[in-house]
């Protein structure tokens, strides 16, 4: 199969994408909108891009009908957000904030989980989620103004909180964690079933 991405209804190239770019991390982005109500959804169209300094990227797409989200309106008027970490006790909670609620619903409050004030930014982190990244917002690149095309949100990230037993000299204990990440449709996937591949030349490091 041949596919020319031209030619290919974007529901359709939607599904080629979430398909193929597989399993993917889930940024639980929490921001705060223009009346000061909390906000919180799952982007998984993420990853980080940089070490030094630390930044993430994730990307909000236009719905179907070309209308902006909650997420990307907030990081644009505020510049910060927070990078909550889903691990599988919130996975429930975190599906609860996918539903497509107007901005005056707080989030927070519709999934159950509790916010925390920040230390830096004025946007809340998730007291659930066991990792937690504060974002100032670097930049937005808007890739495309069509129905389902994406803007991708890079921010540094200015603290990192990491529950105590969680980590150990800055290594994160992934079956602690254990983190989810996102398949196709409703579909997800374990961190827990994992195999080691020492890279040519390297120390393995335990
Ligand atoms: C696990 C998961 C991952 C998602 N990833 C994305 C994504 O990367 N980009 C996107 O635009 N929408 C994504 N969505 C859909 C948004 O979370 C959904 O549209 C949400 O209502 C947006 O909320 P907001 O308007 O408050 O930002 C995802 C949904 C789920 C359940």
């Amino acid at each position: 199969m041949i596919i020319d991405p031209r030619s290919t209804e974007p529901l359709n190239l939607y599904k080629l994408l979430i398909g193929s770019v597989l399993p993917r991390p889930i940024a639980f982005v929490s921001t705060v909108g223009a009346d000061g109500i909390y906000n919180l959804a799952p982007y998984s169209f993420f990853t980080a891009v940089s070490a030094n300094p630390p930044i993430l990227a994730f990307a909000p797409q236009l719905s179907a009908e070309g209308r902006r989200k909650d997420t990307l309106v907030n990081c644009e008027r505020l510049g910060e957000f927070v990078v909550n970490v889903v691990s599988e006790d919130v996975v429930r909670q975190m599906n609860e904030t996918a539903a497509d609620f107007p901005p005056e619903v707080d989030e927070f409050e519709v999934s159950g989980l509790t916010p925390v004030p920040s230390e830096v930014v004025a946007v809340p982190r998730v007291k659930e989620c066991h990792v937690a990244m504060e974002c100032k917002l670097r930049e937005i690149v808007q890739l495309s103004s069509l129905p389902m095309g994406g803007s991708l949100v890079l921010g540094e990230v200015v603290r990192i909180h990491v529950d105590d037993e969680y980590f150990d000299d800055f290594r994160i204990d992934p079956d602690k964690l254990r983190a989810v990440g996102r398949m196709a449709g409703s579909t997800y996937a374990r961190t827990t079933d994992r195999f080691d591949l020492v890279r040519p030349g390297a120390v393995k490091k335990g």
